[in-house]
């Protein structure tokens, strides 16, 4: 299945292991650039790098795959990014945003959040688009797993149909902020299993490690919950390791994979 696989734009963490000799290797793409099958977007500190290839944090076209190997992702002039077929010229994937740059920039940040900002905008936080806004089936420190409740977008994670198919599958990890926020493993729209909710210091359906009742050494985790947003997040106290959290089968919170 090496043929599909490599049919998805995707993101990967960068190990030494899984190089590849990438035709070019980009920081930015601006609307008079694009990456191509074979070249890389890669983060300023190396940490993430984006291409046609796998493992994957991030597929940006998880329901399309692409027919061949000419896909194009670009950035317009407005700022959307747009992963298209150069061959048949159609359209795979783009993203969206409710408004428009004059000047706009898309890299990939070294947290693993591809964004597409204005070059002027000053707040480096205000971007037009991020990936993080629209999880995989991966958690990364510094991803929001919840609700903009201004806007209504609900960021969660889902599993992949199966390991060959990065479409949405039907597990998911979800918080329900009704009442008490909880954290919520679904299997279609049935409720599975529960983190439990937050106490103000950790999950308690999940105890030790999540949260301050027991630090944990890789680790923190927080709830936040204001009249903006409620979502859950967590942080390395080491920014040298490498963490993520994968939405498996089976509900197993907190895999934490470390290293270099
Ligand atoms: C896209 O396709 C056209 C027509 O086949 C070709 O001339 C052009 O070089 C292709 N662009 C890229 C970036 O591969
Ligand atoms: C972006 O696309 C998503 C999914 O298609 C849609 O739900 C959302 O409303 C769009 N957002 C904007 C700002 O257009
Ligand atoms: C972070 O991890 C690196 C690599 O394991 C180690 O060399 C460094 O001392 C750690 N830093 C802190 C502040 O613990």
């Amino acid at each position: 299945m090496q043929a599909l696989r490599s049919l998805f734009m995707c993101l990967f963490f960068l190990f030494s292991l899984l190089r590849i000799s990438a035709a070019t290797a980009l920081v930015t793409i601006t609307p008079s650039g694009y990456i191509r099958d074979g070249d890389t977007l890669v983060s300023v500190g190396g940490s993430y790098e984006l291409g046609f290839f796998s493992p994957v944090v991030w597929v940006a076209n998880r329901e399309i795959p692409l027919g061949d190997s000419s896909g194009l992702l670009k950035l317009t002039k407005q700022g959307v990014l747009v992963l298209l077929l150069n061959s048949s010229n159609s359209i795979v994937w783009s993203s969206n945003s409710s408004r428009i740059a004059g000047n706009p920039v898309s890299q990939l940040l070294d947290s693993g959040n591809l964004v597409v900002q204005d070059r002027k905008e000053t707040n480096p936080d205000n971007f037009l688009w991020q990936s993080f806004d629209y999880p995989c089936d991966t958690f990364l420190p510094e991803m929001k797993l919840g609700w903009d409740v201004v806007t209504g977008l609900e960021r969660y994670i889902s599993s992949w149909k199966s390991t060959e198919d990065p479409a949405p599958g039907e597990f998911s990890v979800r918080i329900d902020y009704r009442g008490l926020p909880q954290l919520l493993l679904m299997k279609g729209a049935k409720i599975q299993a529960r983190a439990g909710s937050w106490n103000g210091l950790y999950l308690t359906g999940l105890g030790y490690g999540y949260g301050v009742r027991q630090p944990n050494p890789i680790s923190r985790s927080e709830f936040v919950m204001n009249k903006d947003e409620v979502y859950f997040d967590y942080r390395l106290w080491n920014m040298s390791m490498f963490s993520r959290f994968k939405k498996y089968r089976f509900f197993k919170p907190g895999q934490v994979v470390s290293g270099r």
